[in-house]
């Protein structure tokens, strides 16, 4: 494993929160250098000063940012996690966009799955959808998933999944959006239809969507690593994104209370999500 000194760890600290938002803590320092040095012995770098300048200096710095952010983050996820704001989605948001649109005789909707890992998140919104039976026919419905790391994206696109990412989703979902693959579960091409991916930095979101053009965003268990500034600029930019009836979905334990007031908390049974003020 490389050696990494007190001031090397302090450098990649702080090049991870300038550029990306991201915070590391110290007792992340000996994980992190067992981390970096397969790309010290990839890119033939003798020491983490050597990387550091790499990260900052070097002509194709873009890709290593992606690898350590890759390698800095956490891909945890799962088809159907946090039952009680999928519930609101299906039971409130969802009955009340379609209203909205119906009223506007306007029948497109988007919705973002921000920091999607390997997909989980964003083919369960599209299960959600295709579910609530509400908008079939004329309606142009797209599930858009993001992530910084390109691996996850390969895998979302995949598509394939293995026991422990479906152990909660209900059995008549499984059958019917999943075909029996080996040991694993493949998405069937009626989620696939309503479904892409695609690799964005959260901290760049706006140049990848237009101003108002989405409905709503899900970003759980993503801004948890950030610190309260990069968290301001993302939500700020997803609030630009949105409509303005849009709504905002984050992990149980983030909150906006401190950080903007662009948005209205809406509170229901177990969940909290967040409306666009108009
Ligand atoms: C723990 S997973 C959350 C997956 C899913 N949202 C869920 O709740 O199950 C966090 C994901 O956020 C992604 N991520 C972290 N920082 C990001 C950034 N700046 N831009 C885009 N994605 C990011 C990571 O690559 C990782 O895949």
């Amino acid at each position: 494993m490389v050696e990494m000194k007190q001031e090397e760890f302090r450098l990649i600290q702080e090049f991870v929160n300038e550029q990306f938002g991201l915070i590391l803590s110290e007792d992340k320092a000996g994980s992190l250098a067992n981390k970096l040095t397969p790309r010290l012995v990839d890119l033939r770098l003798s020491s983490i000063t050597d990387y550091y300048y790499h990260l900052k200096f070097s002509q194709d710095n873009k890709s290593e940012h992606h690898n350590l952010i890759s390698l800095l983050t956490n891909n945890e996820t799962y088809f159907f996690r946090e039952d009680a704001q999928l519930k609101v989605l299906a039971e409130s948001v969802l009955p009340a966009i379609k209203e909205n649109r119906m009223r506007k005789k306007d029948r497109r909707i988007r919705i973002v799955s921000a920091g999607c890992s390997s997909g989980e998140e964003a083919y369960t919104l599209a299960m959600i959808l295709l579910e609530s039976g509400q908008f079939l026919w004329e309606w142009d419905v797209q599930v858009i998933g993001v992530d910084i790391d390109q691996a996850v994206i390969a895998k979302a696109e995949e598509g394939i999944y293995g026991g422990r990412s479906v152990s909660v989703t209900p059995p008549q979902l499984l059958e019917r959006y999943f075909r029996k693959e080996g040991d694993g579960y493949r998405v069937k091409e009626v989620l696939r239809r309503i479904t892409s991916f695609r690799q964005v930095n959260l901290l760049e979101f706006t140049d990848h969507f237009a101003e108002d053009s989405l409905d709503i965003i899900f970003c759980r268990n993503v801004v948890i690593y950030f610190n309260d500034n990069t968290v301001r600029e993302t939500v700020e930019g997803f609030a630009k994104a949105l409509r303005p009836d849009g709504y905002l979905f984050l992990g149980h334990s983030e909150s906006l209370a401190r950080i903007t007031k662009l948005y209205e908390p809406l509170r229901f049974t177990g969940a909290v999500i967040y409306q666009t003020r108009q």
